[in-house]
């Protein structure tokens, strides 16, 4: 996007060493059970991947797609089930791994759908929390980051499918 500029909100290391507290407080949590990690695509990726790798869970991985924005810049309010799960999870342990709770609707329509697949548990982590933003309100067991009503992008997060790549989480200013 032209006429734009981006301001480093949370840096890579201070990701990676968020994740890395996660991945134990995770691990410690489940106490040796295995876990299925669902990620939700695209936003997600990255988090997942790093996530995964740093914990010492027997774990499986999924994922899900979901789409509210459509490219824009706010929600639509509408949540739409792009692509559904592989594997069955009735029984499993299961952990949402989602690069930002914003307003709620798709974890919430998400936890929804997925409880009534009978999971032994259903738990989410989230990088990011816009707590200020919600307009319902899922419970987010593991958050990585609290942070301001402003729309960011990087680590996953993007504008227009741009940035996704970026390593570090930054806010995007229009000039
Ligand atoms: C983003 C994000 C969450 C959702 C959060 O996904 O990954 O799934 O929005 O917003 P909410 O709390 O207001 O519902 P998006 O629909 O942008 O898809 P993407 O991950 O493919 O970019």
């Amino acid at each position: 996007m032209s006429g734009s500029h981006l301001d480093v909100l949370i840096s890579e290391l201070q990701i990676r060493v968020r994740t890395a507290e996660l991945a134990k407080q995770i691990d410690d949590e489940f106490g040796g059970e295995p876990v299925l990690l669902i990620a939700v695509l695209k936003g997600s990726i990255h988090f997942l991947s790093d996530l995964g790798r740093l914990m010492k869970s027997d774990t499986q991985l999924d994922f899900l797609q979901v789409s509210s924005y459509h490219g824009g810049k706010s929600s639509t309010g509408v949540v739409q089930i792009r692509k559904d799960l592989d594997i069955n999870i009735e029984g499993l342990n299961v952990l949402i791994v989602e690069d930002i709770v914003d307003t709620g609707v798709t974890l919430s329509h998400l936890r929804e759908l997925l409880s009534t697949r009978k999971p032994k548990s259903l738990k989410v982590v989230a990088l990011l929390s816009k707590s200020g933003s919600r307009t319902v309100h899922p419970p987010v067991e593991y958050i990585g980051f609290e942070i301001p009503n402003e729309f960011v992008v990087g680590y996953g997060l993007d504008y227009a499918e741009r940035y996704r790549n970026l390593p570090y989480i930054a806010i995007l200013r229009e000039e």
